[in-house]
């Protein structure tokens, strides 16, 4: 049973609902802080984003779809730049990248964060300035460290011993080869966010554990390499967070490490990273902080500490994905059945089939995540009903939205768009059945443009060695 269905009830016959999910007072109104900030929707219950109405975008480019809202994408970068000015501010790629996203990231003047050869690949590709990437990643290999580093990447991100001696191996290959680096530590901190997404307790995979002393050892082999250049610690505590309590208690351990590092080693580190993990609204539950909000807070407790430290302020930088891309996609389905099923005799709850699932958004299934979703193609005057949008996938935990409430007059062939679906979904679908991957279709002023293309058969069937046939 899930956390929140405690206080499901049963009334009149109909399921009521967890505690926290309100009626909506319309259900063809929009709670637009949910949603990317082009979308709205009219009289007529079309939903539009990037001024085109969603089901003219389907016409043209079918269901599943992720919609990207440029503008949306584009503020949220520019706000995170402008309140974190004087910092670095690298846009994760792993949330969602391809080389239009890229290039937008480039444009705004942000850095971008990559976790592996294929997000660097793509990276590469788009133009980005290898200067102003960021390399992270727990298990990097001996060829993918060389290609970072004749790439001329900014940062290297080390997180273990045998990467800091494969890395300085690498540098002496090369002729004048070097790194910089930062050293991934843990901070100690339980971060309030899924099991599976905090990183900065002790037991998990990420970092040098700093009570441990490993952290400190790491920054001694590192300054011992001569290709290598120590630029500064990087702590990231974990991923949907809202409470900045995490982030001080980290910020605080790094700093006393650092105030550690200078006094024991002489070494002044010039930067800081604090990582991503600003969470955002996928429900009226959720209250994200805005940029300006977290940078005065995050500047504010790395004054503070540096001051009672005496050490000198390091230039910090930070790493935000979902908070820049989360909002700004919505992805758009089309109902197949809809079916209702009794409970305890009389209760009953309704299940809207869809045409994509969890190969399209894992999120819900693998960390229990909730998401919303709006009738999109039609004005509807049926009172709501409490449904929960389920995929295609032959899995009975193929469910996209636990608890929403649509028309009771849903029915095949509508449309449903869910918001907040920019960071890990697409970045993390999947084949799962054979199912193609949707298309990305960014929109803005009227017009729209595939940024990443839908799968076709030839695309699944392009590895398959067996497939050939004369
Ligand atoms: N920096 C580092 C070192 C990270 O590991 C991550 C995320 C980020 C930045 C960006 O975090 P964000 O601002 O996007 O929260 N698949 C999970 C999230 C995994 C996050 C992994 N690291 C999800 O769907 O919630």
């Amino acid at each position: 049973m899930h956390a929140h269905e405690a206080g499901w009830a049963h009334a009149e016959g109909a399921l009521r609902g967890p505690s926290w999910l309100r009626p909506p007072g319309d259900v063809n109104e929009l709670v637009p802080h949910l949603w990317s900030m082009t979308a709205s929707k009219g009289e007529d219950g079309q939903l539009r984003v990037g001024g085109l109405a969603v089901a003219d975008l389907v016409a043209d480019h079918n269901t599943p779809a992720y919609v990207l809202d440029e503008a949306d994408f584009r503020a949220r970068a520019r706000a995170f730049r402008d309140a974190f000015s004087g910092y670095e501010v690298f846009y994760a790629g792993k949330a969602f990248l391809c080389t239009t996203v890229a290039r937008w990231i480039a444009e705004e003047g942000l850095s971008l964060d990559v976790c592996s050869d294929g997000e660097l690949s793509v990276a590469l590709r788009a133009g980005v300035d290898p200067a102003r990437i960021g390399y992270h990643g727990n298990n990097k290999s001996v060829t993918e460290l060389r290609r970072a580093v004749a790439s001329g990447v900014g940062r290297i991100i080390v997180d273990s011993f045998t990467e800091i001696d494969r890395l300085d191996q690498v540098t002496r290959e090369i002729p004048d080869g070097s790194a910089r680096v930062m050293v991934r530590v843990t901070a100690g901190v339980e971060a309030h966010t899924h099991e599976y997404i905090a990183t900065a307790h002790e037991d998990q995979k990420f970092g040098f554990s700093i009570v441990g002393g490993q952290a400190l050892d790491a920054v001694r082999r590192v300054l011992a390499a001569p290709g290598l250049e120590l630029l500064g610690l990087h702590s990231h505590i974990g991923s949907q967070i809202f409470d900045s309590a995490g982030f001080e208690v980290a910020a605080r351990r790094v700093l006393a490490l650092q105030a550690r590092i200078s006094e024991e080693l002489g070494a002044t580190l010039p930067e800081l990273d604090l990582g991503g993990g600003f969470g955002i609204a996928y429900t009226t539950q959720d209250d994200p902080a805005d940029p300006q909000q977290l940078a005065v807070e995050m500047s504010k407790i790395v004054e503070h500490e540096c001051r009672a430290l005496g050490i000198p302020e390091p230039r910090l930088s930070i790493e935000p994905g979902r908070a820049i891309v989360g909002p700004a996609m919505c992805t758009v389905y089309t109902v197949g059945t809809v079916k209702q099923v009794e409970l305890d005799g009389n209760a009953v709850r309704t299940y809207v089939s869809v045409d994509g699932g969890m190969s399209d958004n894992i999120r819900t299934a693998l960390y229990d995540a909730d998401y919303t979703c709006t009738l999109a193609s039609r004005r509807s005057e049926v009172g709501p009903t409490l449904a929960r949008v389920v995929g295609k996938h032959c899995e009975a935990g193929d469910i996209l939205v636990k608890d929403e409430f649509l028309p009771g007059d849903l029915r095949p062939g509508d449309l449903l768009a869910v918001p907040g679906t920019g960071a890990y979904c697409r970045s993390m679908a999947s084949n799962y059945n054979h199912a193609l991957r949707p298309p990305v279709v960014a929109v803005r002023d009227g017009v729209a443009r595939v940024v990443v293309r839908r799968e076709t058969e030839d695309d699944l069937l392009a590895t398959d060695m067996g497939a050939e046939r004369d």
